[in-house]
């Protein structure tokens, strides 16, 4: 199992590690008491990310056709933000630096950017890691947590700008309200069943953002012009399971999609694995995928959702470095 969140952990090159001590893990969630009941080891905790740490993974993509002059392109992605109480504007602020650190052409966001809990389980753990949207009303809490996170991104600069898409918790807290924000952010371009191309002299690649596969109305991208058959497509999907319905169909070829929404499971039990990755097509829960001449790669994303935890699946920050065969 390749690709397993534990797997995928030991094989990419680590920057920043989620390294917490087995006591401070279990006395910060509820649940690490039956995980400890349960016996589990060390080693699984040793990854687990309950603090905002998060592994920068380098993926290099091999594209068949990749222009010249997109050889070493860099990519930054970051999904699943969900800026709430449980994931500061602290961990989204480190994840943007991590991906300037690294110098890439673009960024790209893969939806999911808040998440507006009306639980009260954050409550009863009692963690509450951004002060500021802990007392709101879920109708104030919308507009100034989508607020906070497009500021987030306010000045920040990259060669070809950063594009993003639209998640299920987009489409499901107020849509107007996502878009009239983000339509007020212009340094970032929200696709939506939209295609842009960014151009290095002569030669070009086209980035095809489609709606959220659950909740929007998604469309597939146009067929390439047929002088541009051989043109390279990168897919950006919130929901992996929308590019299972691409594969086979040779209209709507593409070379690289990324995706986020399963976060990797958020919670993988050893043996057992993700108590709910949200995705049908289980070959997309996480990591890399080549399939053809396609190659599909699941973020496990750097916020969460349910419980304020992970558990032996660290948040990510990608950054895809384009290369030619
Ligand atoms: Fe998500």
């Amino acid at each position: 199992m390749a690709n397993s969140p534990c797997f995928a952990a030991k094989h990419v090159a680590v920057e920043s590690t989620a390294m917490i001590s087995r006591r401070a893990f279990l006395s910060s969630a509820a649940l690490g008491g039956s995980l400890a009941a349960a016996g589990l080891g060390g080693k699984y905790l040793a990854v687990s990310s309950s603090t905002g740490d998060f592994i920068v993974e380098h993926r290099p993509i091999s594209i068949p056709n990749l222009p010249q002059a997109f050889d070493g392109y860099k990519i930054g992605f970051i999904t699943d933000l969900h800026l709430s109480v449980w994931v500061p504007e602290e961990w989204v602020i480190r994840a943007i630096e991590a991906v300037t650190a690294n110098d890439v052409d673009l960024l790209i966001l893969g939806g999911d950017y808040i998440l507006v809990n009306e639980s009260t389980l954050w409550q009863n753990l009692d963690i509450v890691r951004d002060e500021r949207f802990a007392s709101l009303s879920k109708r104030d809490a919308i507009p100034q947590i989508y607020s906070a996170v497009a500021a987030c991104f306010q000045g920040r600069v990259f060669r070809d700008g950063i594009f993003g898409v639209v998640g299920n918790h987009d489409r499901w807290n107020s849509f107007p309200t996502f878009q009239s924000i983000f339509n007020r952010a212009p340094y970032v371009k929200i696709l939506i069943n939209e295609e842009v191309q960014v151009s290095r002299g002569e030669s070009s690649i086209r980035i095809f953002g489609v709606d959220d596969y659950l909740t929007g109305i998604p469309s597939p991208p146009p067929p390439l012009p047929s002088d541009q058959a051989d043109a390279v497509r990168i897919i950006v999907s919130h929901n992996p399971d929308y590019i299972a319905t691409l594969l086979g169909a040779p209209q709507h070829k593409f070379s690289f999609a990324m995706c986020g929404h399963t976060h990797g499971g958020q919670i993988v039990l050893p043996v057992l694995g993700p108590i709910a990755a949200q995705v049908v097509d289980e070959r997309f829960i996480v990591g890399q995928q080549d399939i053809g001449a396609a190659t599909v790669y699941t973020s496990r994303g750097l916020g969460v959702v349910g419980l304020p935890f992970r558990y032996n699946c660290p948040a990510e920050v990608t950054i895809f470095t384009l290369t030619r065969p």
